[in-house]
């Protein structure tokens, strides 16, 4: 595996070799990674992933300092998975000055849910993304990038860029890796003190039970069911920022109850670590 720092070296040692297939990480890295990197080798092309922890999305009060940085690990788990090139630019290759110029995704999909909670964060996504992908795909005429449905609502923030910029990119969704209790594998889990690991699972149960009573009950009784929901995780320690049911089309408030169109997703903090989950049904 090769590893490459700045935006140049990267260019260069994609010269001639066609569409790469990429996956975008701030490292400390997991299976649930390396199961995106399995599935960008299976695009053919050279496989690329980088490491970067974006100081962007990252709000004044957030972890951006105390965030996991495991590099050896890192390293030899990419090596291990058969990823091809590294890509690990210091805050100097992808910021050399403030960046002032920024991507604001559209507001209707951005400014909810993980929007609400985290203003500014997909400003800090967005913006990085489009340059990691000016790095990778900016000479070699686009490619292939793949993402987590584990982050659902980042997914379809970027899968809407690079529509609406009409980037010669195909964005491919990778499914969630979970631990046998049902646990979204995610690098905040290592946050976890050993008590709030075991309740952890906890939160996709209440996804799932949410998912079950929207399907049993009519619409107008869904809000009543979010909030329940939110209630009986509340009585279990947790401190939940939400628990909805969406449509998955723009993850707005369901229009119709058909099953294969909806996605529950809910956000909340156990002790000091914030945890993310969604189950689409
Ligand atoms: O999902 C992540 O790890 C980050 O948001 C990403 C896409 C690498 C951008 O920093």
């Amino acid at each position: 595996m090769l590893i490459v720092h700045s935006i140049a070296e990267l260019r260069a040692a994609l010269a001639g070799r066609g569409r790469p297939a990429f996956v975008p990480t701030m490292g400390n890295l997991h299976d649930g990674h390396l199961s995106l990197v399995r599935r960008a080798r299976e695009c053919g092309g050279p496989t690329v992933a980088s490491i970067f922890v974006n100081r962007l999305q990252f709000l004044p009060h957030e972890d951006f300092d105390s965030y996991p940085r495991t590099w050896d690990a890192d390293r030899a788990r990419l090596e291990a998975a058969g990823c091809d090139i590294l890509f690990a630019p210091r805050e100097a290759d992808l910021y050399p000055e403030p960046q002032t110029f920024k991507v604001h995704p559209d507001p209707r999909l951005a400014d909810l849910l993980e929007g609400e909670f985290r203003p500014g964060f997909f400003t800090g996504v967005c913006t990085v993304v489009m340059k990691l992908f000016s790095a990778v795909f900016g000479t070699t005429g686009g490619g292939t990038a793949v993402f987590g449905k584990k982050d659902y609502q980042q997914l379809m923030v970027i899968h809407r860029m690079v529509e609406q910029f009409a980037l010669p990119i195909d964005v491919v969704a990778g499914d969630t890796c979970r631990a046998d209790d049902g646990l979204a594998l995610s690098s905040r889990n290592g946050y976890l003190a050993s008590g709030e690991r075991s309740q952890a699972a906890e939160l996709p149960r209440a996804l799932r039970a949410l998912a079950d009573a929207a399907l049993s009950r009519p619409l107008a009784d869904w809000p009543a069911l979010e909030q329940a929901a939110c209630e009986a995780l509340r009585a279990q320690g947790w401190q939940p920022d939400y628990l909805v049911v969406r449509q998955r089309s723009d993850l707005q408030p369901a229009s119709d109850s058909r099953a294969g169109t909806l996605v529950a997703l809910g956000a909340a903090r156990i002790g000091s670590t914030r945890l993310i989950d969604n189950l689409e049904f």
